[in-house]
């Protein structure tokens, strides 16, 4: 259909807007208070069921959408007949202008009222430039940095025709044997709320209409990190004190920062598929929440209901999918096949259908898309946007704001900038594919820039190279294994001998950038392959070693952290990630960041996280007493605990002191002194336990932070202020409730500090 003509139907269906099509239902919750609530309306009124479940259908890309629709493809001519009957609401994987146009142009001008597309697609981080993986990007605790990141992120999309991303993941992540913990921003409401906050307002930006923001989509809602054995798609199985105080804070942020979408999830969560669970989606989402915004549910996961025994076929998981509130079905074709004959025979109300609908249409005017479907189809614009410098430079930025110093004894770190002999090992030093992380559908391979070319800015030293071991072997792309060499040992001796006689040893060494990840959990987390006994190798010919870890997950290398002198976190950094980590070695970048995630030493502790509860015995009654929680062969603490980092410079807490304000809330303030030689940045942390409570509150919280720069001999007096938001907490019930009595409050450089005061409330 014409523009012209779809404004035609416009107008008409403006003459019906007093008609609301059976949404007389008290069990819907979408509001009329939309700046789009009359033209939604009055298109709604003339929509047929069928079209409208249509808007409740979303479709993968099917054919090269820009030729003819291949002969004898029975799915693709199946899913170009519905999309122009106008059946299908949006489409996920379809990107570049060119793609995007040809889809749109048959919904808007081939189908019976016009109505465009929402073109969908996981740009997690980065489109074509690419950022650190979510959770290096949560080590920096830069909010102004994560916003700017996800900005980038948009603009790109945007600019390839893309109008919404199915991200941030903000599913808490204590297992690091999960490989989507690559994906969210590790274990802490606290922080995890502020980062999905960060995120959306990038993405969405003040105005969606704005044809550089995307519609951000939450997910995974809820309990999804939860996997037991920290195997994807697992069950999860966790209490009302867990859900409401550590999975659901991240979530319900991002309905307070205005999210236009929420996408649900894969697990079953006490015994219900979240995709199924009325309770997660009506009750709390678009009950006690008041999202206005639509619910997509994960690819296939209506279908995946009948598999997890809760639905016995593909209608009964349309029906018990569109009941609970999951209004959009990704990939399960359950709702396009059954949910109209499941309207006519009074199982599903049709209230449902049009609540839905009207969430999604009001999503697609928000976007402008009504006003101009093809505003996110310009070539020019693609043209100029996608890696562009000043995205280059944002990538760059957030890169080194994310790397985490871990260890670094007798300042071996920053490497001197001229007069040395170094020798760089691994295969990640000259590997430009593996430092783009996993989630990145649209970057071109190997378009990372490598540590060796990182490096190569400082030409003063003199550089060798050695591989010492390869660690994967064949294939690594997005759907087929990642083979990892567990035998060949054959580069070694070339290792050592430029080890032998280097000043400084640099080793690059980790995961493979698809060893996280969807799907790719590991039941190990420590160094894959042959590379521990390539690191001891040349530890035994020089001691002198900056180890470059490069990973999706906190590894667990006790041996390392015992030996090596210097280490760094470097994940997977993105496109600039060789300049960030170069600049960083040589100090011209001084890092600041924290590790949003405790590592453990061994995986037999998992799951470890700092804000853990106590027990009845949580110490050592006398010496060699057996009765109390601990592990015969193991100690409790982690290898580098929740909120650590190292700087090049150091820095000292003192004064510190709570004082009431007579309004209830308090001011905890103490003086942060850079009592090193260089400039440095410091996340100043603030830590609250609530000693006894109605229901046990962990031993420690996170309630406050902060991110101070400080030239060498500066000091700064923080403060924070603390009310019930911080010293609240829900009940088992979900109410939020604020209890008086004794509060420790602890400030420091990381979750272990031990500087701590006490007041009573
Ligand atoms: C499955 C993943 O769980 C989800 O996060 C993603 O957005 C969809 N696939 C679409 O690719």
């Amino acid at each position: 259909m014409k523009k012209a003509a779809f404004f035609g139907i416009f107008i008409l269906a403006l003459t019906f807007v007093a008609c609301n099509s059976g949404t007389g239902s008290s069990k819907v919750s979408s509001d009329s208070s939309s700046p789009f609530a009359a033209e939604v309306d009055s298109l709604l009124s003339i929509m047929t069921l069928e079209e409208k479940i249509g808007q409740m259908n979303q479709y993968n890309g099917f054919w090269n959408v820009t030729g003819p629709v291949p002969a004898g493809d029975e799915a693709a001519n199946k899913k170009y007949d519905h999309l122009k009957k106008g059946w299908v609401g949006s489409m996920l994987n379809v990107r570049g202008v060119e793609n995007v146009r040809a889809v749109q142009k048959i919904a808007v001008e081939e189908t019976r009222l016009g109505i465009p597309l929402i073109i969908g697609f996981d740009a997690i981080h980065g489109y074509k430039t690419l950022s650190p993986i979510p959770l290096a990007e949560a080590a920096s605790w830069d909010m102004e940095a994560i916003k700017r990141s996800a900005e980038v992120s948009a603009a790109e999309s945007a600019a390839s025709g893309i109008n919404w991303t199915f991200a941030p993941m903000v599913d808490i992540g204590r297992d690091p044997r999960w490989g989507r913990v690559m994906e969210g921003a590790g274990e802490d409401p606290y922080l995890g709320s502020k980062i999905a906050m960060a995120r959306v307002k990038g993405f969405q930006g003040d105005d969606l209409s704005d044809p550089f923001t995307i519609a951000a989509c939450t997910k995974h809602f809820a309990g999804y990190g939860f996997a037991e054995g920290g195997k994807d798609y697992n069950t999860a199985d966790f209490g009302s004190s867990t859900l409401y105080n550590m999975v659901l804070p991240p979530f319900k942020a991002t309905v307070d920062a205005d999210v236009k979408t929420f996408m649900n999830s894969f697990n079953v969560l006490n015994g219900i598929p979240a995709t199924g669970d009325e309770f997660l989606q009506r009750e709390i989402l678009k009950g006690q929440w008041n999202f206005q915004g639509f619910v997509v549910s994960d690819w296939g996961s209506i279908g995946e209901m009948i598999p997890h025994g809760y639905a016995e076929d593909g209608k009964h998981a349309a029906e018990l999918a569109a009941n609970a509130g999951s209004d959009m079905d990704m990939e399960s074709y359950l709702y396009v096949e059954h949910l109209a004959a499941l309207v006519q025979e009074g199982k599903v109300d049709e209230a449902y259908i049009n609540d839905a609908a009207r969430r999604i249409l009001t999503v697609k005017y928000e976007l402008g898309l009504f006003e101009n479907p093809y505003k996110y189809c310009d070539e020019a614009r693609e043209k100029a946007t996608i890696g562009k410098e000043a995205h280059q430079e944002a990538v760059l930025d957030m890169a080194k704001k994310s790397i985490v110093l871990l260890k670094n004894e007798n300042k071996l770190l920053p490497l001197k900038k001229s007069g040395q002999r170094i020798a760089v090992i691994g295969q990640f030093a000259n590997d430009k594919n593996s430092p783009l992380g996993s989630w990145r559908i649209a970057a071109d391979d190997n378009t990372a820039v490598s540590l060796m070319e990182g490096m190569a800015a400082y030409p003063d030293n003199r550089l060798t190279y050695a591989l010492g071991a390869q660690v994967s072997v064949g294939p690594t792309s997005f759907v087929m294994e990642t083979k990892i060499n567990e035998d060949d040992t054959s580069g070694f001796a070339e290792a050592i001998r430029v080890a032998r006689s280097a000043d400084v040893v640099v080793m690059n060494l980790g995961e493979v950038g698809w060893q996280t990840g969807e799907g790719r959990s590991r039941a190990n987390i420590d160094l894959p392959g042959v590379q521990q006994e390539l690191l001891e190798a040349v530890y035994k010919v020089n001691k002198n070693i900056v180890l470059v870890l490069q990973s999706g997950r906190p590894l667990a290398l006790p041996w390392a952290d015992e030996n090596i002198p210097a280490i760094v976190q470097a994940w997977q950094l993105g496109t600039q990630s060789g300049n960030a980590i170069a600049q960083v070695l040589y100090g011209d970048y001084n890092p600041s960041g924290k590790m949003p995630m405790t590592t453990p030493r061994d995986k037999g502790q998992i799951p470890l996280y700092y804000n853990h509860k106590s027990t009845g015995r949580p110490t050592i009654p006398a010496p060699n007493l057996v009765f109390w929680q601990h592990y015969m062969d193991e100690s409790n603490d982690p290898l580098y605990p929740f909120g650590h980092g190292l700087s090049y410079t150091e820095f000292k807490y003192d004064g510190l002191e709570v004082n009431a304000n007579g309004d209830g809330s308090y001011k905890v303030s103490f003086t942060l002194t850079n009592s090193g030689a260089v400039k440095g940045k410091e996340v100043a942390q603030l830590y609250i336990q609530d000693v006894t409570a109605s229901v046990t509150r962990p031993v420690r919280e996170l309630k406050g932070f902060e991110l101070v720069e400080l030239e060498p001999g500066a000091s700064k007096e923080i403060t924070f202020n603390i009310s019930d938001a911080e010293l609240g907490f829900y009940n088992n019930d979900g109410e939020f409730i604020v209890e008086d009595g004794l509060f420790r409050v602890f400030v420091g450089g990381s979750s272990a500090t031990q500087y701590s005061t006490e007041f009573a409330r």
